[in-house]
């Protein structure tokens, strides 16, 4: 079966039980403030677990995009080296959402391995939970039990917490799990060692490779566990492994999952691949990782999230730099390459993920400039890491952090070279250094976030913000308090609000809470998962009381004329520039709008002007507002509606139109209701944000008006300045030839003077042992003229040597030119004498036999520098 067959048999098995199949959710998460990568299939259904949500359908599968690149799960360091780590995987998975439980989860995986792919009965082994003391928890003598309907007893294992409570991160949905482990090993050395043996000890041939959890628990803050109000199944099954047992090979790489890839890279580097995991083959290693790597960069740029200096952006931009180091060390590779491997990807990928066949080039693009700015500086990086000192084979955390700070080495990159040079890091220096800067820049380091507060029942909450600003009869569902540093900030929901949270670019509202006579500052909301969460500063006293909900009303009336402006302008700019411009981030406030969009050079001014005119007509037009609130995905598709990658769409969306010919978008922001609302739309600013990424700032209405009227009264004040009512821009181009003029005349002026006191000197020109020498101190003069001015000396001396002292502002010059017949036959040398002499200016210099200079800080030396020449000479 190929892989592309095997992830379709999953599918279809569970279709046939009654699963709904959807698709993947976005890589990078956004609603989710405990994660930055979706690490597990289950994710996206944390809701339904916590019981938040009911979905329509209880029994779900699908194939996930995962990455387990930081936080809890994170296994970066192992991929390359071994067989069956990765950053990207997919996690093929079914759930069941209060539906069937064990017995069915169990039944259908052991039916699906063996019925469906065929695997080897006798090479499966499961593990079940022992149970956890400090947890409170038994042993799961249920599953174990199911599982001896399958399986011999000897083949059932029991295993601790650690690898048998599936926990999704620090807090959240958890409950004890039951593995299936796959022995590759050839027959001859199962006979030697019962692969019960090595279960859950590493071996890369005996692997986990499906995960079937029983979510019963929510972790708390506190660390308690608190039962779910239903019990679910989550299961997880590593796609990569699979295929690799089903194979028949001894490696994920080895699968036509990665052949392809490994080929390519043979291709492009001309280094062969021999499939080694001693380590003694770092090219192999290289290889692995570049195949490894691209999928997990290019997959989360196709979802929206670019390389960067912070957060998700940076984990991106470390995984890539990895890459990047080891083809150029081990694949000779000193030109990008890694984005050479996209189109393939692309391709291969097109029915599971069409996200990267959408946007090929822009990611191609983002990635190739991504290599080529960390080409150059990983240079100068090695060279530095080859010089730094080493103490007890340590490599200091202050050399570790320059490293990190200036040339953008990674710590674990870092690490990494000096572990292949026999060396260590002070990692507890680097953390500190790291530390000291982070605090130097930011001081809420540290936040803490309590637990939920339930003050009345419920998770409903109904967002009435599209029709209505204020609500008189909402109630407090629940509350927590965030702690960072010295300041507390509380989040509230209620179980209806106006307030818009935060999300699509759009900012969240302000406004007010009221309960009784208590009025309550709203700073921000903000969406968690699908709750409306409102930050204030305090709590009301009365939390059971009725809440008045008010939002700021002219804040959202502008954030709205700025929404909608958006809308007009992305349409604006596909029509101009072309369709591949695709919306890659925005930001939209009172103050103004921004749009990222993927575009490969400068907007010329006319296009900016062909974009301004086309969103100005459409406001003039008045275009109503057509709002669908929920209208099936399938049907906005059809209508032509534009999505963007990296968002979570559910089976109804929203659709917002302003005339179906112009422009059509699925989004959840806030709109005005007719386009002559905006009044007016103009753009402040087009520059680039990173590659192949532009950004348009603009802003409407009344700011609109008021940047035109900046602009006017700063040129009023201009035509004032020349008192004149004549074409400005022509007296400014005639002012700016004047002064060209002007400028020249000085220049004349400044060199005649020179040659007017070129006799002057001459003849008060002295001898030292038999040398013409010319010194003097100037005042003023470049040391261009100057220059001019020792050689027209030398000139007419015919055989001599000039030595002036500039006087110029606090940075004294010392000037030395010679004639050649001196320095042939005595032997002088003006770039030693100014070296020696600078000193007196305090300064350094130093030059040619037959002219030098050098410069200093100390005007008051210049007699003295001038009196050592003779010593010099003597
Ligand atoms: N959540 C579990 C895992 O990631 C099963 O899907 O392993």
């Amino acid at each position: 079966m190929t892989a592309n067959q095997i992830r379709q048999a999953f599918f279809d098995y569970f279709e046939k039980k009654d699963h709904k199949i959807v698709s993947s959710a976005p890589i990078v998460l956004k609603d989710d403030p405990t994660l930055m990568f979706t690490n597990a299939g289950m994710n996206q259904f944390k809701d339904l677990f916590l019981g938040y949500k009911v979905p329509d359908n209880r029994r779900i599968a699908n194939s996930q995009k995962c990455l387990r690149v930081s936080g809890k799960h994170n296994d970066l360091e192992e991929v390359g080296r071994d067989s069956y780590h990765h950053t990207m995987f997919e996690m093929l998975g079914n759930w069941s959402v209060g539906d069937y439980f064990k017995k069915e989860a169990i039944a259908w995986a052991w039916e699906l391995l063996t019925k469906v792919y065929k695997l080897d009965p006798s090479r499966i082994y499961a593990t079940v939970f022992e149970g956890d003391h400090n947890d409170g928890l038994g042993k799961d003598d249920e599953a174990a039990t199911i599982w001896e309907q399958y399986l011999p007893a000897d083949r059932i294992l029991f295993c601790n917490k650690k690898d048998n409570f599936w926990e999704m991160g620090e807090t959240g949905p958890c409950g004890p799990c039951s593995e299936l482990h796959f022995d590759m090993r050839s027959d001859a050395d199962r006979a030697k060692l019962s692969g019960r043996e090595l279960v859950n000890k590493d071996s890369p041939e005996v692997i986990e490779i499906w995960n079937l959890v029983f979510m019963q628990f929510n972790r708390m803050a506190d660390g308690t566990l608190q039962s779910l109000p239903e019990n679910h199944i989550d299961t997880g099954m590593g796609f990569e492994r699979l295929c690799m047992a089903i194979q028949g090979k001894k490696s994920n790489y080895d699968t036509d999952i990665f052949t392809p890839f490994i080929e390519l890279i043979e291709k492009t580097s001309g280094v062969k691949y021999t499939g080694k995991y001693d380590g003694s083959s770092m090219s192999d290693i290289a290889m692995r990782i570049a195949a490894d790597h691209v999928r997990a960069v290019s997959f989360a740029i196709a979802d929206g999230e670019l390389p960067g200096n912070t957060g998700a952006g940076y984990v991106i931009r470390r995984i890539l730099r990895r890459a990047v180091r080891y083809n150029y060390t081990y694949l000779n590779q000193e030109e990008p390459m890694l984005f050479k491997l996209v189109n393939l990807l692309a391709d291969k990928f097109k029915s599971a993920f069409p996200e990267l066949q959408a946007q090929r080039g822009f990611v191609e693009k983002v990635i190739k400039e991504e290599e080529k700015s960390f080409l150059k500086t990983l240079n100068g990086g090695l060279k530095r890491l080859d010089n730094v000192t080493v103490v007890d084979s340590t490599i200091s955390g202050d050399d570790a952090f320059e490293l990190y700070d200036t040339y953008g080495f990674p710590i674990d990159l870092t690490r990494l070279i000096s572990e292949e040079k026999g060396l260590k890091v002070d990692e507890e220096g680097f953390n500190k250094a790291l530390q000291a800067q982070k605090d130097r820049g930011r001081k809420d380091a540290k936040r803490e976030t309590g637990d939920w507060n339930v003050v009345h029942p419920g998770r409903e909450v109904d967002f009435v913000g599209y029709d209505q600003l204020r609500v008189s009869d909402a109630k407090i569902l629940s509350y927590r308090a965030i702690k960072q540093k010295d300041e507390v900030v509380y989040q509230i929901v209620l179980n209806k609000t106006p307030f818009y949270a935060e999300g699509g670019g759009q900012v969240g509202d302000q406004g007010t809470l009221v309960v009784g006579a208590d009025v309550i500052k709203v700073i921000d909301t903000k969406k968690e998962n699908d709750l409306i969460v409102h930050f204030t500063t305090r709590l009301p006293e009365e939390l059971d009381g009725k809440v008045e909900a008010e939002v700021d009303e002219e804040k959202r009336r502008y954030t709205e004329n700025n929404h909608s402006a958006t809308h007009l302008l992305h349409s604006a700019l596909n029509r101009v520039l072309g369709s591949h411009v695709q919306q890659k981030g925005s930001l939209v406030r009172e103050a103004n709008l921004r749009f990222d969009f993927a575009h490969f050079q400068k907007m010329t001014d006319e296009e900016i002007s062909d974009v301004e005119r086309m969103v100005n007509e459409k406001i003039r037009e008045n275009i109503k507002l057509d709002e669908n609130r929920s209208i099936p995905i399938k049907d906005a598709k059809d209508a032509g509606a534009t999505m963007l990658f990296g968002e979570k769409y559910g089976d109804y969306v929203r659709m917002i139109t302003f005339d179906p010919e112009y422009s059509r978008e699925l989004c959840g922001g806030c709109h005005v209701n007719a386009t002559g609302e905006i009044g007016l739309f103009r753009i402040v600013s087009e520059g680039a944000v990173a590659a192949g990424v532009r950004r348009i700032e603009a802003v409407t209405s009344i700011k609109a008006e008021d940047f035109i009227n900046d602009k006017i009264n700063e040129l009023n004040e201009i035509k004032s300045l020349f008192k004149s009512t004549q074409n400005t821009v022509r007296q400014v181009s005639e002012l700016q030839d004047e002064n060209k003029i002007l400028q020249k005349e000085i220049e004349r002026l400044i060199a005649d003077t020179a040659l007017g006191i070129k006799d002057d000197l001459i003849k008060n020109a002295i001898e030292v042992n038999g040398i013409k020498v010319v010194k003097t101190i100037l005042k003023d003069l470049d040391s261009k003229n100057a220059k001019t001015l020792a050689y027209n000396i030398l000139g007419e001396l015919g055989s001599g040597l000039v030595y002036f002292g500039l006087e110029s502002g606090d940075k004294p010059q010392l000037m030395i030119a010679i004639t050649e017949d001196l320095v042939n036959d005595k032997g002088l040398h003006a770039g030693n004498m100014v070296k020696s002499l600078a000193s007196h200016i305090r300064g350094g210099g130093g030059g040619q036999p037959f002219f030098a200079t050098a410069g200093g800080s100390d005007n008051s030396g210049l007699s003295k520098a001038l009196e050592g020449l003779n010593v010099l000479l003597g």
